[in-house]
């Protein structure tokens, strides 16, 4: 299983692993980090805060396979969470979020970085990322990945604001 462990700029230790379902030891700490963000941080995702037992479902859908989870950890408590969707052989979808108290510090892209090293691995080539157009940081992260806007889509969840940024990039 790859890690990969650095120093946030104020000098927290991360490590970044990636858990399956079966990783039931950070089960708490994942339930305590989604269901603390703030709605300032949820805004552009949903209208509604996670609740345990969605938490506790989405743990058990990853398999490592068609989904997998990468964690961030400080001191062995999850503070962000990035997730890779397969939608067939070479094309994946991925997510992200992390916790409000640990935002700015770098892990953000951190896990962009380990999310396209775990395409490399699986022999992705396509990964495509949803953002809305008022999402400034994250448009601002995924532009220096090189991430290209595909398609705009016009609002189709309620709870975003503004409209939706398709964004992909091909990876070698
Ligand atoms: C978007 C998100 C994942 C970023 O994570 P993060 O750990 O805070 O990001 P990082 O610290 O790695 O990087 C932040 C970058 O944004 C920049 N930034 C900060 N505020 C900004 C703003 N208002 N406009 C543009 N860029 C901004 C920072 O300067 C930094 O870039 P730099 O390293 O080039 O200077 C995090 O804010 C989050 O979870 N947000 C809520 C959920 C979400 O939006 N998920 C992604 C879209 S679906």
């Amino acid at each position: 299983m790859q890690k990969k462990s650095f120093k946030t700029k104020n000098g927290r230790d991360i490590q970044i692993r990636e858990i399956t379902s079966g990783n039931e030891e950070f089960l708490e700490s994942l339930i305590s980090m989604y269901t603390s963000l703030s709605s300032k941080t949820l805004r552009f995702l949903r209208a509604n805060p996670f609740t345990s037992s969605e938490v506790k479902e989405m743990l058990k859908r990853v398999d490592g396979e068609r989904i997998t989870s990468l964690v961030a950890l400080n001191n062995n408590k999850v503070v962000a969470e990035a997730r890779l969707i397969k939608y067939s052989e070479k094309t994946a979808e991925f997510g992200l979020i992390v916790h409000d108290k640990y935002q700015n510090k770098g892990i953000g892209q951190a896990m962009v970085k380990s999310i396209i090293e775990a395409c490399k691995r699986r022999g992705i080539k396509r990964l495509i990322g949803f953002c809305s157009e008022k999402n400034k940081v994250a448009l601002h992260i995924y532009r220096k990945f090189g991430f290209k806007v595909e398609k705009t889509i016009d609002n189709p969840y309620i709870s975003m604001e503004g409209r939706v940024l398709r964004l992909s990039i091909t990876i070698d």
